[in-house]
């Protein structure tokens, strides 16, 4: 930097041979402070403030481009959603501290310490950046470090262990005057990132949560050069890594133990599905035909006709199963079998699939010494009579120096890649010339370029030999060998309702769940076998914790398991500044009309037509109709959960609340069609009020179309929200609606004698009373008269009608008068005394007027005229003649019983 040109550009170029005469060099440049300034002769405390400033930039400036500062937080992410702000989601925190700082500190002199801890940090930042973490803060020599934020991969908790072991590794080869050692702790949690918090020089981009709090927690009992990693974390590996339970510790600040394992190393099992579901695999369901088509090219491969199957589909739709079923299918058959695996993690390591193939055929141990090694390499390639050449290429393959054992040759990179493919195949050709073999080359979106030109040879040479390629891979992989004779394509879509349901059962085992609850899961989770498997999971186990109101529970309501937080998170986090449309789409529901969405979300036409454009393509939503009204669905409903959820609970209820009104106002054709969507955000922004009078608009206007069940959803969900409702007079009105209108729909689905039809009577009447209206009490007592009227209790329904003939009297309305006489004659009938209840009944047809005493739809009131007709005619022959002991009624109809 020209100290000399920079002095210039601040005005202040007469001090550049101060600065010159006394070494002011870049480097001491910005340590520079207000003292050391008056000594080089800036006297002036204007120039003084000015240089301090610029220095204070160059410092920024310095420690953005070396990411590596001191003490100072990074700028805020960007990658993600610069604009979305702060979010809610899944986070797998990593604390990383250096051993014995403080000692060193005490011995070294300040500029070694500065030059060790620089190398440190350059060494965390680069290996944290390798596994896609992001170091969120440098505290002195601790660093805190972020998985899944703010891009989000499907393996989180995986990266951090492994970019913790690596760390371990790098940290110790740094060749410094004082060998280094780190301690690390990881926590996996749900937390709020994102959010600006301090002031100042201290602003950064926080979290909060108790998660990073673990994570320095378990930092602290881990041994030097070790990772611990509390129990979420763990949860979420599976058998990828080998663990030491370290049994559950106390820990300052807990009132609960905390669970915590140390990382010993990455498994040896290779298979990813075996390392995350093989511990209890779940029966195989459906899938019959897939099954089938295997059986035929299996046959046909065994007839020396080579078959390649690529089987393609999203992730956990269950590719690897079906591998295991195949596999599982053969088992008794004279044949080798070849599993080739490759891994996020080593896209670009050449050949790592076939490194690892041959490492486990051999039987080699991570304990075994590089001559035992050896050993178990030649007793592999012995028996397939493997020439010394293509040994020694294996050998070399496997980094395994021949040390005479094998011939050496001298060859370019080139010519060295070329002949070990060969000999690959030619290993292939071998196998094969012997028995039958089923190779399954499983996640080929993640191959590498060499083992990819592998592949390519042998699905050419395999044409002409025994043998099945079954070759597994994610949608966004485009294969090239589709097209070619011996290659199918086999694309596996969502298990049906039926499948669905059985894969829930098969994973509950002997525990039970209601219908309703296993009929959501499978609703939820659109049929994608690895969401049935994780949702159930999540719903038994809360269960078994006894938390059975859960089971019953909406799956919604449930949240989304930990195992899918991070892949959903991916996704959506891959989005970018798009990601804030899915959020707003998910706030309106799962399907959402463009114009909804245009009116609600602060963007311009084309820039919205742009990011939906993104969500399409990217596979997230599905379009319909065309570009001018269009409606789009999220393909998955944990899609859309995982976008909602990300929302904290403040911006959430101000959409839902943006959405209602703009429904009311802008889209008041759709508003009066469906209320119940406008009851449903108004009490999602938290405006119960409102959301009650929708309830109840929606609850009648399903009555209206006998959509009873409906109906009494809508009704019940506004008697929910009246909790939120403070106590008064609105309150109760809101009730005695809800409640009226509700026993009607209760008759209709449940009977007249059920007791959830009586309680919405009865509380209703109650209601009434409070109020002493008349209108409304006409509605109850219809119903609640006809309740006990069923069960038989005359001593209510006697009660009733006086209450009747009373609110009559003091009305003066003949409506209520009418109610009185036909309630009269009801009981007077049943009573047994017929010639009360025929003059009742008379009474009724000379007052009765059908404009004014029909009874409106929707609630529960007899019209009069229409109970005496047929009521009296029935009974009519009686008229007059007591029946003997005045018992016949009741006797005659076994319901009536008191
Ligand atoms: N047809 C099926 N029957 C039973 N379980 C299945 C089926 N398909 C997938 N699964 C289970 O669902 C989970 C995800 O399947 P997996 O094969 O790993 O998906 P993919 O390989 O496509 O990512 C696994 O635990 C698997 O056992
Ligand atoms: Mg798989």
């Amino acid at each position: 930097m020209d100290i000399a040109a920079w002095l210039r550009s601040l005005g202040l170029e007469e001090y550049a041979s101060a600065f010159r005469d006394n070494d002011i060099d870049a480097q001491l440049l910005l340590h520079l402070k207000a003292e050391d300034l008056k000594e080089l002769g800036v006297a002036s405390i204007g120039h003084r403030r000015k240089l301090i400033d610029a220095i204070a930039d160059l410092r920024d400036e310095d420690a953005r481009s070396s990411n590596v500062s001191v003490d100072r937080p990074l700028p805020a992410p960007t990658a993600a959603s610069p604009e979305a702000g702060a979010e809610r989601r899944q986070l797998t925190v990593m604390f990383c501290d250096l051993v014995g700082s403080t000692a060193l500190a005490s011995r070294l002199d300040v500029e070694d310490l500065r030059e060790i801890i620089g190398a440190y940090q350059q060494c965390v930042s680069d290996t944290i950046k390798r596994f896609g973490g992001f170091v969120a803060k440098y505290m002195g020599d601790g660093v805190l470090v972020y998985f899944g934020y703010p891009q989000a991969h499907e393996d989180d908790a995986e990266r951090a262990v492994r970019a913790g072991l690596a760390l371990i590794d790098i940290v110790n080869e740094l060749e410094l005057s004082d060998p280094l050692q780190v301690r690390i702790g990881i926590a996996t949690g749900i937390v709020v990132v994102g959010d600006i918090v301090g002031f100042g020089e201290a602003r950064e981009r926080g979290v909060i949560g108790e998660t990073p709090n673990i994570a320095a927690r378990l930092q602290g009992l881990a041994e030097p050069d070790t990772v611990v990693i509390g129990e979420r974390t763990h949860h979420l590996l599976g058998h990828l890594f080998d663990f030491r339970d370290l049994g559950t510790l106390e820990v300052k600040g807990y009132s609960e133990p905390i669970r915590a394992y140390q990382v010993l190393r990455p498994s040896i099992l290779d298979s990813r599905f075996e390392a995350l579901h093989g511990e209890r695999l779940t029966p195989l369901v459906g899938r019959e035909n897939e099954i089938e088509a295997l059986r035929h090219c299996w046959q046909r491969a065994k007839g020396i006709e080579g078959q390649v199957i690529l089987l393609v589909g999203e992730p956990g739709i269950g590719k690897s199963r079906i591998t295991v079923a195949v596999l599982e299918e053969i088992a008794n058959e004279q044949r080798t079998h070849l599993c080739y695996f490759c891994s996020p993690h080593h896209s670009g390591s050449a050949l790592y699939p076939i490194i690892r193939q041959l490492e486990r055929a051999a039987e080699m141990s991570p304990d075994d010494d590089t001559s035992t090694k050896l050993d178990k390499l030649e007793t592999l390639l012995a028996a397939t009579s493997t020439a010394a050449e293509d040994c020694s290429l294996v050998s070399d393959l496997l980094s395994l120096p021949s040390s005479g054992r094998f011939p050496t040759f001298d060859l370019s990179p080139q010519q060295r890649k070329s002949r070990t493919l060969q000999a690959l195949v030619r290993q292939l050709e071998a196998l094969a010339g012997r028995e039958p073999v089923v190779m399954i080359f499983e996640d080929v979106h993640w191959i590498d370029p060499t083992s990819l030109e592998l592949l390519d040879r042998t699905v050419e040479r395999i044409r002409m030999l025994p043998v099945l390629l079954v070759v597994t891979f994610r949608p966004e992989f485009t294969p090239p060998w589709s097209g070619q004779p011996h290659v199918s394509m086999m694309t596996l879509g969502r298990l049906g309702q039926r499948d669905g349901v059985a894969l829930v059962e098969h994973v509950l085992g002997q525990q039970d769940l209601p219908a309703e609850a296993i009929q959501g899961i499978v609703e939820r989770t659109d049929g994608v076998p690895l969401y049935l498997e994780e949702f159930t999971k999540a719903v038994a186990e809360m269960c078994a914790e006894g938390d059975h109101a859960q089971s019953t529970a909406s799956p919604a309501s449930l949240g989304i398991p930990a195992t899918l937080h991070a892949s959903l998170m991916a996704r959506l986090d891959r989005l970018g500044a798009a990601k804030n449309v899915a959020q707003i789409a998910a706030v309106i529901g799962r399907e959402f009309s463009h114009d909804l969405l245009a009116a609600v979300a602060p963007y311009a036409a084309t820039e919205l037509r742009a990011f939906i454009d993104q969500l399409t393509s990217s596979g997230m939503v599905f379009r319909r109709g065309t570009a001018a009204d269009s409606l789009y669905l999220f393909k998955h409903a944990l899609v859309q959960d995982a976008a909602y959820n990300t929302l904290l609970r403040r911006p959430r209820q101000q959409l839902h609340g943006k959405i209602a009104r703009t429904l009311e106002e802008l889209f008041p054709g759709r508003a009066a069609r469906e209320p119940e969507v406008l009851a449903h955000h108004f009490a999602k922004a938290g405006q119960a009020a409102r959301a009650i009078d929708y309830w109840l608009i929606a609850g009648k206007q399903a009555a209206q179309r006998s959509a009873n069940l409906e109906a009494i959803d809508h009704f019940s969900r506004g008697l929910k929200a009246l909790e939120a409702l403070p106590l008064g007079s609105e309150k109760d009105w809101k009730e005695l609606a809800l409640q009226t209108a509700l026993g009607t729909a209760l008759i209709s689905v449940h009977g007249y004698a059920a007791s959830q039809t009586g309680a919405a009577y009865a509380r209703a009447r109650i209601l009434c009373q409070k109020f002493g209206d008349a209108a409304a009490l006409h509605a109850t007592l219809s119903g609640e008269f006809v309740y006990h009227f069923v069960r038989g209790d005359r001593a209510m329904m006697r009660r009733l009608t006086k209450e009747a003939r009373r609110t009559a009297e003091r009305t003066g309305d003949d409506a209520f008068q009418l109610a009185g006489h036909r309630m009269d004659g009801i009981t007077a009938m049943y009573d047994g005394s017929f010639i009360e209840a025929s003059h009742e009944f008379e009474t009724i047809l000379s007052l009765y007027d059908p404009d004014r005493h029909r009874p409106p739809p929707v609630l529960y009131i007899h019209d009069p005229k229409f109970q005496r007709l047929p009521t009296w005619r029935s009974s009519s022959g009686f008229s007059g003649n007591r029946t003997p002991r005045g018992v016949w009624p009741s006797k005659r109809f076994g319901m009536l019983k008191n």
